[in-house]
């Protein structure tokens, strides 16, 4: 009874996690960091699994150079400090006005975005995140040295470039997330150590959720929303 728990309820099945009170299994669970508020808390699980599991998915670790799309966003900033900890040299893909936050929360090197000339100077690389999808997460390939790995989070299309990827050599990775309270408690232990922090754009209560999802869609902030519910547990 009263410990502090987070996890990434029962996705990819509908969980209902606008909701108050759910019921969850206890192994999509693993104690909060203790460091955390429940807010910042709360912004972990989807996003740093998701990240978690796509540096599993492309062997992220130390003398690797990893490549990171989106990485301002929810997922991205926290696949920096997790890609970091894990000991990899760390290129973030950001607008300019995100490389000053990038560069705190530990990225070796920043490259903007919108500037295709910046992009296709910035390398190659032995393993890629692609969070973005479409015609950029397909100019990620060309970033990726033979015998590397490329892991995709977003669900657009990638049988055109199955067949270019084998014949470079290229692992390709489709991720989707799932539960995992292990990885979750290493994510604690980080997080209590200072190596990884989120950083929170924005707050929501929970009567103006349009309003994060809209956050979310238009995004200019760094980092993740958040909804909350004022409730005197949650402090
Ligand atoms: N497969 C899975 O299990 C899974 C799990 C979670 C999330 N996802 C997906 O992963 C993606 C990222 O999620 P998120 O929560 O991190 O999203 P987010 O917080 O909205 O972040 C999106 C990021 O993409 C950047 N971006 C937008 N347009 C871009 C472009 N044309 N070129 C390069 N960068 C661009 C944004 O930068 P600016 O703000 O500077 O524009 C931002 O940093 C989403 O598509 C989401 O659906 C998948």
């Amino acid at each position: 009874m009263g410990d502090r728990l987070y996890g990434l309820a029962w996705f990819p099945y509908p969980a209902g996690t606008y909701a108050e009170y759910l019921t969850v299994p206890a192994y999509h669970l693993a104690p909060m960091p203790r460091s955390a508020s429940f807010v910042e808390a709360a912004c972990f699980p989807m996003a740093a699994l998701t990240a978690w599991q796509m540096l599993e998915a492309v062997e992220a670790r130390a003398g690797r150079q990893v490549l990171i799309s989106g990485a301002s966003g929810g997922v991205g900033h926290l696949a920096v400090q997790l890609a970091v900890a894990r000991g990899a040299t760390v290129t973030a893909l950001a607008r300019p006005d995100h490389h000053a936050t990038l560069h705190e929360l530990g990225a070796h090197t920043c490259v903007d975005y919108t500037d295709p000339a910046a992009v296709t100077a910035s390398g190659k690389f032995d393993a890629a995140l692609d969070l973005v999808g479409f015609d950029f997460g397909a100019s990620l390939f060309d970033h990726v040295t033979p015998g590397g790995a490329i892991a995709l989070a977003t669900a657009w299309s990638i049988e055109g470039y199955r067949d270019a990827a084998a014949q470079r050599g290229i692992r390709v990775a489709s991720c989707l997330v799932e539960p995992d309270p292990i990885a979750l408690a290493t994510v604690s232990e980080l997080v209590d150590s200072g190596a990884v922090r989120v950083v929170v754009g924005a707050e929501f209560d929970l009567s103006h959720a349009a309003e994060a999802q809209r956050w979310v869609k238009d995004r200019r902030g760094f980092g993740k929303a958040a909804i909350v519910v004022n409730t005197p547990e949650r402090t």
